[in-house]
Parts: C-alpha cells; structure tokens; sequence
C-alpha cells in the first residue's frame, strides 16, 4: 500500500491562525494566545490536523509580527512562552500539530543583530545585513544615489540610507525589515540554532516567509525600470537567487534531518515557477516539503497587484492543471485559496452575495480535492468575505497605507487608489474572525484593533455549527473525505473540459477508485459535458453543496448528463 510510507502531511489539512485578528482572551482589542487555546476544540471538531500559527515574537508589529526582534520569546501582546508551550501540549494531546512561522529574510530594525549591524562599519556584525555605499559618484541621500534602483515591496526604493555612516541598507520590505545576509555563515549558523531551538521545544515544522529571497546576487545589478520614475524590477537577482538550493539543503541538513519527528516544511515562494518548484519539493535533495506558489492568486492582476480584471475561469483551470502535473511525479502542492496576504476568496473568484454559501462550498470543494496539501485560512471555513472600507482611515496595513501614500504623491486621484485598495488589500484578510452575533463577532470585549466585518449578525461560527448546510460543516466534510479517502491525498489528477468557461471539472484515480469532481463557477445552470456523463450522474454522490443533492439522477431530466445548478460542486465515485 502507497500511503503506508508517505508521509502523515500528504493526508492532513493545515489551519492557519493569524493570532492577532483570531480571538482576544484579555479585551486588549488584539487576538492572543490565550484566545488561540480557548478554540482548539472548534479546531478539533472542523477535523484539521495542523495548526500554521503566523509570528507571535516579539515584535515592533509595523508589519503586524513579520518585523521579529526576538526570535525565541513571545511578544507580551501574544502571551508568554509558557502558554506557547501549553498550546503545543494542548495540539498533542488532540493528535494535531503545530507549525511556526519562520522570518528569516530580514529581521525588525529593532532586533539586536541589526541595533549592532548598524553601530558602524567596523560592528562584528555589519555583514549580517547588506550594507553598501551610495552609487558611485554620488552622495548620500541624493536622489537615485541608492546602490540599486529596486522597488520594495511595500512602495519606495528597497535601500534605506543610514544618515550616520552614509551607507544605504537592503530591505524588500519595508525600511523596518532590513534584509539578513546569507552570505556570511554566521548567519545562517544563528538562524539554524534558532530553529532547533523551536524544535526542541516540540514544535512540529515551519512555514518560511518568502523563503526564496534569501540568496541574492552579491554583484547586486541593477533591475529592469517599470512603472514611472526611476525604480526598477530586482527580482532576477534575489527570486530563486544562485545559493538557495545550496541554503535549502544546508538548512535541512543542520536543522531538520536528524530528527525522529516528520516535520512539514513549506516554503512561500513568490514567484517560483513549476520547474523551481520541483527541485524544491523533490524528496531526494532535501530542501522543503512544499512550496506555496503565488501563480493562481496572479492570475486576475494585470501589471500590479492593485490593477485586477474578474476572474477568467479558463486561465485559472490552465494554471492549476499546469500545477498539478508538474508536481505529480517528484515534488508536492501545497493547496490555498486564503491567507493572510489574499483577499477573501469567496468575494474574489465566488459570490459574496446571494451565492455566498454555494460559492464558497464550491471554492472549498474544488482546491481540497485538488493533489496536495489543502491550507484553510481562520473564516475560509464561516465564508468570511471581503469587508468595505470608505477611507484610507479604515486600512491598518503598512504595504496598503504605504501604496496609497505613494500614489496619491505621484499624483495618482485618491479614489482610484482607493478603489484598487478595497479590492486587493491585505486587510479584507485581517478583519476579526467572527466567532457569534454578540458585539464584535465575539472577538473581543474590548475595541478591536481593525473592526468587524458589518456582516457578522450573519456571518459567524455559532451560526454555521448550528446550520448543517453551512460552509463549515461543509470544510468539515471536506476534511474528513482527505483522511477517508486514499484518491483524496494520493490519487493521479486529470482535468477535464479545460475550455469551458463556465465548469471546472477533473477526476483523480486511485487504487481502483476513481473520483469525479464537477462545479459550476456560474449563477446559471450549466451543464458539464465530461465524458460518460449519464454514467458518473448514476454514481455514488460522496459530497454535493446543494443540501438536496441526492446521487439521482440530472436536475434537468432532459439533459444528457450532469446539469449543475448556480455555483453547485459535486463530487463522484465509482470503481475505477
Ligand atoms: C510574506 C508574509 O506573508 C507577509 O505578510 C509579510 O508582509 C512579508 N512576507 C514580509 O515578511
């Protein structure tokens, strides 16, 4: 039997918790660890097997806890390490898993390697970051004096100039995340005994921020200009940069290959492609179990991530397809819809409004049977959407207040700005998890830090664990099938009907079973004209969204095969 010797990850759904907008235990008005093991039963029930926490270090939180300056203690916000130890305890005991987020690309300002990093250019740690001059010929702080003219991720030159030795400093992110060099050995002998550390406490793996920026080019060239101005496209020399598989597999040696736990490693990785993907998961060389790639949440953006055209369903089924296959032989998928950096998928590619149900179990239904592992984002399970936001007063997210500040300078009309903004923004992602009806979706006693979304009367955990046809009795479903169905975790992946505008359709192939899964990404009824249609309608119906959606046969009777209604998701089996 395959399954025997794969490892527990490849049959597991991991939950991530973005601790500060989860659930408050102090009415602070900011989610805490004490409000994390008050829910682990909710957890326990929905069926996920990990627990993804993002960061709870200390922390100046200018990028909400992606900004460490301790990395082996907890920030006074979060709680203590005593509770982190009580939460790996608790997960244990429940037979789930807890993996921690690892930000190692840069470090907060405020972390003492960079406070010593930048006393000077004789400090022991000067070369723990990059620093460099200004551009030859040129002063400090004039403009475009910056030793290379890329764009940080969050508005702005990525070089930051230090007004006391007149050297500039690298940070991607924001000036407060100056970038770690991995260069220099110590570095990365710091970061490994950091990680062993978590290790030997007992947590159980590790999700790697932007993990495959870490290897820049030291001849740190110039980028391609884009947009307007002087700023260009860095990324050829730090995606996927010369040493990082050299890292990868250096990182796996020293921290993770001599334990007895399977650990899960994944690692974000913007703009890794199929190929890169493959050298990464590949179980022989050692470097991650699994990537999360940034393709399909690409896929409805034009030039920036702010310019976004609907959803063309055809481009989504062509990049996923090219996903599955490249990875089915040597690597693993990791599956995701949501996370903290996404809006709310149910208002990006579904109906938040009168399919918000339908919608939504459809998304669930398609990634979860999809090959890989499936990640759920806390209120993906509720269909927690997007929220509406009326000013730039409303945002608390550095990269969304740092564009609009940006583009209003450059001339840019606010309310365009804006309107990119409500869309895309980090914050639809932040808003607090709507546990009830009770003020503030029961998330806090106190004021919560970014408000509530206005649909939370409506949309909340209480209500849909007393709704058997909610969106999270359907997650649960959906969870349950991974682990009792082998084709689920480890079946072959074959789409059907990639041209068709409307229905996304594939089977997945196991061991004598073989599984149909239909959905129509429509509010009309379609038909989905896969190949033995008539056949598979008269087979066993394992999971429908349509509370009626008994294995009979088509709604249409005059149809020759599977007529699915608004946003309906089925899901077949047969003997194969
Ligand atoms: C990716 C994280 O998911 C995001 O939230 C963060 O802002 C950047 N990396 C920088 O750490």
């Amino acid at each position: 039997m395959r399954q025997v010797s794969e490892p527990w990850w490849k049959s597991a759904v991991v939950y991530q918790v973005y601790p500060r907008s989860f659930a408050d235990s102090d009415g602070d008005g900011i989610g805490d660890l004490g409000g994390v093991l008050a829910r682990l039963d909710y957890l326990h029930a929905l069926g996920v097997d990990v627990l993804w926490l993002s960061p709870i270090y200390p922390s100046p939180q200018h990028d909400n806890g992606y900004d460490i300056s301790d990395y082996t203690a907890v920030d006074p916000v979060f709680g203590s390490l005593e509770q982190l130890d009580e939460l790996i305890a608790a997960l244990h005991a429940r037979g789930m898993r807890l993996v921690m987020d690892l930000v190692v690309n840069h470090t907060s300002d405020e972390h003492p390697w960079f406070v010593e990093s930048r006393s000077g250019p004789d400090s022991p740690k000067r070369d723990w970051y990059w620093w460099r001059p200004p551009r030859p010929g040129m002063r400090p702080g004039d403009p475009g004096a910056e030793p290379t003219n890329w764009r940080s991720f969050f508005s702005g030159p990525a070089w930051q100039l230090d007004e006391a030795s007149g050297e500039y400093y690298l940070h991607l992110f924001s000036h407060r995340q100056p970038d770690l060099n991995w260069e220099n050995p110590e570095v990365r002998q710091a970061v490994y005994t950091m990680m062993r550390w978590w290790l030997d406490r007992g947590v159980d793996g590790f999700r790697m921020d932007v993990i495959n920026l870490i290897s820049k080019d030291p001849a740190l060239p110039d980028g391609h200009v884009t947009g307007s101005g002087m700023l260009g496209d860095g990324s050829p020399y730090y995606v996927c940069g010369p040493r990082i598989h050299e890292f990868l597999a250096e990182m796996h040696a020293e921290v993770m290959a001599e334990r007895e736990q399977v650990l899960l490693t994944v690692g974000e990785m913007p703009g890794v492609t199929v190929e890169e993907a493959v050298l990464f998961t590949d179980p022989a060389r050692h470097e991650v179990d699994m990537v999360f790639q940034f393709e399909h949440v690409q896929i409805d953006q034009g030039d920036t991530k702010w310019d976004v055209h609907p959803l063309r369903l055809r481009e989504l089924k062509a990049s996923l397809n090219r996903w599955q296959l490249g990875l089915a032989e040597r690597g693993w998928n990791s599956l995701y819809w949501n996370n903290h950096d996404q809006p709310r998928v149910v208002s990006r590619f579904g109906d938040d409004g009168r399919y918000r149900v339908e919608s939504a179990t459809l998304l669930g239904t398609v990634l979860h049977l999809h090959r890989g592992t499936p990640y759920v984002y806390q209120g993906e399970e509720l269909g927690m959407t997007n929220t509406s936001f009326t000013s730039i007063e409303d945002f608390r997210d550095i990269e969304s207040l740092n564009h609009y500040a940006h583009e209003v300078a450059a001339g840019t009309p606010p309310d365009a700005v804006l309107a990119g903004l409500r869309t895309m923004s980090r914050d639809n992602a932040r808003t607090p998890m709507q546990w009830d009806d009770t003020e503030h979706a029961g998330f806090t006693t106190g004021t919560p830090w970014i408000p509530v979304n206005a649909n939370y009367t409506e949309v909340n955990a209480a209500a849909a664990l007393a709704d058997p046809h909610s969106v999270l009795h359907h997650y649960r479903r959906l969870i349950e099938l991974r682990h009792t169905e082998p084709a689920v975790a480890f079946g072959d992946f074959r789409m059907l009907l990639a041209d068709d505008d409307r229905i996304y359709a594939f089977t997945r192939r196991y061991e004598g079973t073989e599984l149909l899964v239909v959905a129509n990404f429509s509010a009309e009824d379609a038909e989905a004209p896969v190949p033995d249609a008539a056949a598979w309608a008269a087979s066993e119906l394992v999971l429908g969204n349509y509370p009626d959606a008994g294995g009979g046969p088509p709604s249409d009777p005059d149809a020759a095969g599977l007529t699915l209604r608004p946003w309906e998701a089925r899901v077949y089996r047969r003997p194969a």
